[in-house]
């Protein structure tokens, strides 16, 4: 028998009538049930927060601070409780996932810290008219209500923590959807919170799959803000349901590294490796093309290729560094960019491997802006190189892609790097560094179809935030 995971609404821990099995894509072993919540059930949510709105909000910075730094001390104790569930559950290296959740609590314990900085402004009157000289705006921050939380399956813990506090210490209650392969560890984040005495209603789950319920809990008119990590396709469809509400989208991407002839070729094939296999490849920030000045591809491939050959692959809960995937769908999708790209003449430097949903790590050299491989987000432990003749190729490339989260680029031509950092269509470029999020005090946040809105502690709790004026006369 496998344990019952429930939905906390109102301060209570709640079955629902229809329960959906979670298993571990690794091993296909039951790890719990969790409730597939009905329409009515999200109505109750939703009334219970409301109902907590007003006193939450009426609490002082400080005292709402006080709930989160418990809540993250608490986290810190489980880390490894619940690291070990979500470890299972989305096959995450298990010291990863203990790393997730910690970071977790990093991030709570500085959105508490930022509420205490949430500062307004005086504005003094300056229009065109003598007498605006007379009028003075108190200009604050007020919470805007009802912030719908929808984390996804690659950091079901992190990327609820990074929506979920900062939209508290601002003076927001929440509803928090955890993605279902994720919804256990998502669910086992929500016990911190209540444990850390959130009052009743501030803070409630909701679980059931997003292709059921999803339309109906984004639309309902009681959520005043949704704040959205995951798949493109799905950001769009919550960008259309939101109308004037609100939103902040952060969706996928086909991160650039582009490396230049003076590159420091080791560094590069480090950060490159790192950051596009961490997780297998399934971080909307992996580096997923290497756009590589020809007179070096061949150093550089060959310097990634030893590096790759080393990756071990395995089971999550041997840490290995390639795990399986997520699920089924997951692995045949990188199986037709690899037939994709083999068939039309890319060069794979070794024989593809697939068992079951676990995929061995594979390069390409030669891909072309013709193949599949150029454009679409694998998520999954395939990079393909991309050679260049010019540093102008290279942006083009790099910007005529739909996403544009984030690139790198590998240069010791600093004025250069610089250059071309202005040049690309992106939220974030690194320089000498992989692709990632964070810090996460930094804004994060993407261009075109990768995403609306800045993520990132103070700009998360900005957004979440309506500012209203109140204008006094001085005679
Ligand atoms: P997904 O399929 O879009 O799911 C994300 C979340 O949305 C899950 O909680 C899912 O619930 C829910 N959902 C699905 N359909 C919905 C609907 N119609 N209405 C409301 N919610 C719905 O994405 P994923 O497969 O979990 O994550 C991978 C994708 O996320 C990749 O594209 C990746 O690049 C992107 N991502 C982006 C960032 C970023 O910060 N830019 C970070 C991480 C991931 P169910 O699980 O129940 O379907
Ligand atoms: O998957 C998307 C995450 O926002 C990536 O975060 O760069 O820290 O792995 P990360």
């Amino acid at each position: 028998m496998t344990k019952q995971y429930k939905n906390l609404v109102n301060g209570e821990w709640k079955t629902s009538q229809t329960e959906m099995t979670i298993y571990a894509p690794a091993t296909g072993e039951a790890l719990g049930t969790v409730p597939a919540m009905s329409q009515q059930e999200v109505d109750a949510v939703y009334e219970a927060a409301h109902q907590a709105a007003p006193a939450w909000r009426a609490l002082s910075y400080v005292e709402r601070a006080a709930y989160l730094h418990k809540a993250a001390d608490i986290l810190v104790r489980d880390a490894a409780k619940i690291g070990a569930v979500l470890s299972k559950e989305v096959a995450k290296g298990h010291k990863a996932a203990i790393s997730e959740v910690i970071r977790t609590a990093e991030i709570i314990n500085y959105a508490a810290e930022e509420g205490l900085r949430m500062e307004g402004e005086v504005l003094e009157g300056g229009s065109f008219e003598a007498a605006s000289k007379k009028k003075i705006a108190i200009v604050r921050h007020e919470p805007v209500g009802l912030v719908l939380a929808i984390s996804p399956f690659n950091y079901p813990v992190n990327l609820a923590g990074s929506k979920i506090a900062p939209a508290l210490i601002a003076g927001n209650v929440v509803a928090f959807k955890p993605p279902t392969q994720g919804s256990l560890s998502g669910l086992l984040l929500a016990q911190a919170f209540a444990e850390a005495g959130l009052p009743a209603g501030v803070f409630n789950t909701i679980t059931g799959r997003g292709a059921v319920i999803g339309d109906y809990i984004v639309e309902h008119e009681a959520v005043n803000f949704i704040n959205f990590t995951g798949s493109t396709p799905v950001g769009e469809r919550i960008g259309q349901l939101a109308g004037m509400r609100p939103i902040m989208l952060e969706l996928g991407g086909k991160d650039s590294a582009i490396v230049l002839e003076d590159a420091d070729l080791d560094l590069a094939a480090k950060n490159i490796v790192a950051g596009a296999f961490g997780y297998s490849g399934q971080r909307c920030t992996a580096v997923k093309r290497v756009l590589v000045m020809d007179q070096i591809a061949d150093e550089l491939i060959a310097k990634v290729k030893s590096r790759v050959d080393q990756l071990t692959v395995g089971m999550p809960e041997d840490d290995a560094d390639i795990t399986p995937l997520i699920d089924t769908k997951a692995a045949d999708f990188v199986e037709g960019l690899v037939h994709d790209a083999n068939e039309k003449g890319a060069k794979a430097l070794a024989q593809y491997q697939r068992q079951g949903n676990l995929i061995s790590p594979l390069i390409f050299d030669h891909v072309t802006t013709d193949m599949r491989l150029a454009w679409e987000e694998p998520f999954g432990p395939v990079l393909p190189f991309i050679r260049v003749h010019s540093v102008e190729e290279a942006i083009a490339i790099s910007n005529d892609s739909e996403y544009g989260l984030q690139a790198s680029v590998f240069t010791n031509n600093f004025p250069q790097a610089f250059a071309i950092a202005e040049q690309l269509e992106v939220g974030t470029v690194h320089i000498n560094n992989k692709t990632q999020r964070g810090t996460d005090n930094f804004p994060f946040l993407g261009a075109k179809k990768s995403g609306a809105g800045v993520q990132g502690v103070k700009y998360s709790i900005d957004a979440m935030t309506n500012l209203k004026s109140i204008v006094f006369d001085i005679q």
